[in-house]
């Protein structure tokens, strides 16, 4: 059973021919909303790879926190452990453009989650046998449930993003999935020698190139799957959902790592953070046609 300690937005997608210009104004051809946010993304991913998963965080009273908990739910991620608080859900803004994307997230509910809601789920932590979190809850929740699951000894996912959160006493994260521009604002522009630092434990993302890692001898480049992509919004939380599976599996770190590339891979090929995150037959098949 894996429990995601995690965010959960509404995106609020607006596409463009191109990023407007600093004081510019642009037409765009698109705006709709979806469910986001890196944790609740993670447990969607981790879910429809047919792990059983606990979200624990927070929405707001608004209909937004309404729609992102009925989302939840339908994708079979148990929202027990979610609270709804007086106020805003987190939102994010994100611009799609130039074959890229820009995001700003307002926390809004998610930056309500305190260190009590955590200890009041110790119990599901500690049958937990994977907790994932990512850096959209207020910081001192995040470095207080690292510390609950070391002594609880249940292994840990830390995908530091956005990186500005990220504080030293995160290392003791079991497992550190930076993407490269994360990687160097945790270790700056040396952070492949950082990598041996972390054997089997530090993996950063590549986006389509794959993802990297030392396994205590060697450097090791896990290369991505070719595909076609249409939206990468949410590729990094499809990794790190379907990397938890595996891991918790007892997959190799290697086959792990694999696996998370490949469900990344498909995840591109459709709309939305969410749209696209694949079934556990679509990673299989695409494991075996790389074969
Ligand atoms: O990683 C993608 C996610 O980042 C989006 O769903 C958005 O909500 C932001 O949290
Ligand atoms: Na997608």
């Amino acid at each position: 059973m894996i429990t995601v300690v995690g965010s959960i937005n509404m995106d609020l997608v607006v596409g463009t021919d191109r990023f407007p210009k600093q004081g510019e104004t642009v037409l765009g051809n698109l705006y709709t909303t979806v469910s986001g946010g890196k944790g609740a993304n993670q447990a969607v991913a981790a879910a429809r790879l047919g792990s059983t998963v606990h979200m624990v965080g927070a929405v707001g009273s608004d209909a937004f926190g309404k729609q992102l908990l009925d989302g939840l739910e339908m994708e079979q991620v148990q929202t027990a452990a979610v609270k709804t608080t007086d106020g805003a859900s987190g939102i994010a803004n994100i611009l799609l453009s130039e074959g890229d994307n820009r995001i700003i997230v307002v926390p809004g509910a998610n930056h309500e989650l305190t260190t009590a809601d955590i200890d009041a789920q110790k119990k599901l932590l500690e049958k937990s046998s994977m907790i994932i979190l990512q850096l959209e809850l207020p910081i001192e929740v995040v470095e207080y449930t690292l510390a609950l699951a070391q002594q609880l000894d249940v292994p840990t996912i830390l995908n530091p993003a956005p990186a500005a959160g990220f504080t030293s006493s995160m290392k003791q994260a079991s497992f550190l999935t930076p993407n490269e521009t994360e990687a160097q604002e945790l270790f700056g522009g040396n952070w492949e020698l950082e990598l041996e630092r972390y054997p089997n434990r530090l993996i950063v993302t590549l986006g389509k190139h794959g993802a990297r890692y030392f396994d205590g001898s060697e450097h090791v480049l896990v290369e991505g799957f070719e595909t076609a992509a249409v939206d990468t919004t949410g590729a990094g939380d499809t990794f790190n959902g379907a990397l938890a599976v595996a891991l918790s599996e007892g997959q190799s770190f290697h086959e792990a790592v694999r696996f998370a590339n490949a469900a990344a891979s498909i995840s591109v090929e459709q709309f939305g953070a969410q749209g696209g995150m694949p079934k556990r037959s679509d990673v299989t098949a695409r494991l075996g046609e790389a074969t």
